[in-house]
């Protein structure tokens, strides 16, 4: 016989404390269901509400990218500064040890390489393998103007019905091809049809007038971070990307081909989560690369 539960008298209700029933901290996610939910606050620090995400998923179509040639030398050891990473199933599967405490958001698009027409795409991995791998989002690529505009956001709202069976968060990705104006204008239009279509939140390029871009966008939007560029003008660009409303950085080339990835990520964190400006990022970068060489 289990012992017998203490005695009405000795137990405690605190009556006097009302149960909470707080507003979930992202933007435009409210309406969600629990799992959902927690797979969007494993990317998102609920503290700060933003995200780093570290982006090598470059090889789909592209292949050995300069800086992933293999991902295991060089960007595993970047994993513990990241909260997010994204990349694909057979780079999880292979290179990625399922120790870590990352939140992964996985490339779930794909078809073409660099060598055919890139809007070409289809839906790459099952939301069941997903779920399989725990995956915290699964990213497809929209190519709002494109040859395969129609496809491709077929492709996402596939996804999000998918997705929505399994509480399993679309982040769309606002692809630009060569023939179109990468302006604020432009990627007002291609985040806003995203983010109508059912993505739980939006990647996209910093441009300037972002803030009309975030504001008409109703759910979080993640910056890519493009080209590489000097570490000053990257951290510049986050910094800017924040202060007009983005909720993050998915940032690939500016962190892993940088001279010193982890000095560049953990300066990017700074930006991100403590509110640092770029000039002052920017010394911890420099810092962290004196003490690494030092
Ligand atoms: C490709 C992607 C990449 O993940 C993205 O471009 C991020 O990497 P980078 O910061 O190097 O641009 O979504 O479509």
């Amino acid at each position: 016989m289990p012992e017998a539960d203490a005695s009405e008298a000795q137990k405690n209700y605190h009556l006097d404390v009302p149960q909470t029933s707080d507003a979930f901290f992202l933007k435009g996610s409210n309406c969600y269901d629990w799992g959902f939910k927690n797979r969007l606050a494993r990317i998102f620090n609920p503290a700060s509400g933003k995200t780093v995400m570290l982006a090598f998923d470059h090889g789909y179509f592209q292949g050995p990218t300069t800086g992933l040639e293999r991902i295991d030398v060089s960007i595993l050891p970047l994993a513990p500064h990241a909260d997010a990473l994204m990349l694909t199933r057979g780079i999880l599967r292979s290179i990625i040890p399922p120790t870590v405490r990352n939140s992964v958001v996985m490339r779930s698009s794909g078809g073409p390489s660099i060598l055919r027409e890139l809007s070409d795409e289809r839906i790459a991995v099952d939301v069941e393998d997903a779920v399989r791998m725990n995956v915290a989002a699964m990213a497809v690529q929209v190519f709002i103007g494109g040859e395969n505009e129609t496809q491709t956001v077929h492709n996402m709202t596939r996804l999000v019905d998918a997705g929505n069976r399994f509480g399993m968060p679309v982040l769309g990705v606002t692809a630009v091809g060569k023939e179109l104006t990468r302006d604020a204008r432009y990627i007002g239009l291609a985040t806003r049809i995203c983010a109508e279509l059912g993505a739980a939140f939006v990647k996209t390029y910093f441009v300037p007038g972002f803030e009309t871009v975030t504001a008409a966008c109703p759910v979080p939007i993640v910056i890519a971070g493009g080209k590489k560029l000097p570490e000053l003008d990257a951290l510049q660009m986050a910094r800017d990307a924040i202060d007009q409303g983005a909720s993050g950085v998915d940032m690939g080339r500016n962190i892993f081909q940088s001279d010193a990835p982890a000095a560049m990520i953990e300066a990017v964190r700074g930006v991100v989560h403590d509110g640092m400006g770029a000039a002052a990022a920017h010394e911890l970068y420099e810092t962290l690369k004196a003490e690494r060489d030092g």
